[in-house]
């Protein structure tokens, strides 16, 4: 039996600062979907969401690193609290901190929330520290979702790929928490769903989602989109962020690009939402983001296949950027905040 929206018997919850831990909504609660037990990271295991809502509990930092290289937890916010909770785990065992921080460091490559959080670990290993990375997150989401409601015109047919909601960030979403301010500002009609190749975040993860918050979506096939946008059917595009470069150029999950390309032919904004924490200041275009390659088994296991996990989407297709700073637009180098925000 589903034991979705109950409060978890954890330690640390009153860390979690404005982020609500029981609920009367159908909203993903925070510790439900990851949080640190006793001897364990327990993430609600998005690989088989939607059919079975199961914990999987990690009892090491290798552990962690695994269930965040195999999408158990996914989206870069997310990854970055899993990581934290897990460098905490392993401090609390007495294991080698080095070791620990390499091995969840290189679980996976593009998202460089998962870095960041770790460096922001290095000093104080502590499941205190976790808990406020993982609230300032969702503090971040809020103040996002805010921010972006301006940029959705009224009756909003929006369009999403992937699944940047609460599953992806710990809690409240980036892209579907802006989708979900704007439709609890009355702004949002419909919103469309990429199903998004080939693991399916969309048709599982972020129907799954809208379907708890009761926003009104349909699942569409990634091909489609531009034949929705064709025939007048969207309004705008709205996703989350792995990394972005100092230029505003975006690595997201794959197919963002040919969405960005399509929007910009049918003449609609594609809106980039993503907390400070994915501005990588190091990177100064998108050339200096690495791409992470997954099995091509996930493609096809019949034939020869290749599978990269995100790609780019130049700044110059970018309508916006939402971080929780507000709203940027063009030219970003000069308009992006500069260096990576602290955890408050
Ligand atoms: O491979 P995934 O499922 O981790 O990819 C996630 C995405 O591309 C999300 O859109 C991105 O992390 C933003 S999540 C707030």
């Amino acid at each position: 039996m589903s034991d979705f929206g109950r409060t978890p018997d954890v330690h640390g919850d009153a860390q979690l600062r404005g982020v609500r831990l029981t609920s009367d909504t159908p909203e993903l609660e925070p510790h439900r979907i990851v949080r640190l037990e006793d001897d364990a990271v327990v993430v609600l295991d998005q690989r088989r969401l939607p059919e079975d809502e199961v914990d999987l509990r990690c009892r090491s930092a290798a552990e962690v690193a695994e269930a965040i290289r195999t999408l158990a937890v996914r989206g870069a916010p997310a990854i970055g609290v899993a990581a934290a909770y897990g460098m905490a785990l392993a401090a609390e065992r007495g294991d080698d901190l080095d070791v620990a921080f390499e091995a969840l460091a290189s679980s996976r490559p593009t998202a460089v929330n998962l870095r960041w959080a770790l460096e922001t670990m290095r000093d104080e290993p502590t499941r205190a520290r976790a808990e406020r990375i993982h609230a300032d997150q969702v503090d971040r989401c809020r103040a996002m979702g805010g921010h972006a409601v301006e940029l959705f015109p009224a009756d909003a047919r929006v369009l999403t790929h992937c699944n940047a909601g609460g599953l992806a960030t710990g809690g409240y979403g980036t892209a579907l928490g802006a989708i979900r301010a704007a439709w609890e500002a009355g702004r949002v009609e419909h919103v469309w769903v990429d199903e998004t190749r080939p693991l399916l975040q969309g048709a599982r993860l972020t129907a799954w989602e809208l379907e708890q918050l009761g926003i009104p979506h349909a699942v569409i096939a990634d091909a489609a989109a531009a034949s929705f946008m064709a025939r007048g059917e969207v309004d705008l595009v709205v996703t989350g962020a792995d990394r972005i470069a100092a230029n505003g150029d975006t690595a997201n999950k794959v197919g963002t690009y040919g969405l960005a390309v399509a929007a910009r032919h049918h003449g609609l904004p594609l809106v980039v939402v993503a907390p400070t924490s994915t501005l990588d200041p190091r990177a100064a275009a998108g050339d200096d983001i690495p791409i992470e390659e997954r099995e091509p088994a996930e493609v096809t296991g019949r034939f020869g296949a290749r599978n990269p996990a995100f790609d780019v989407t130049p700044g110059a297709l970018v309508a916006a950027i939402v971080t929780e700073r507000g709203i940027h637009r063009a030219p970003y180098t000069e308009t992006l905040p500069r260096g990576t925000a602290a955890v408050r």
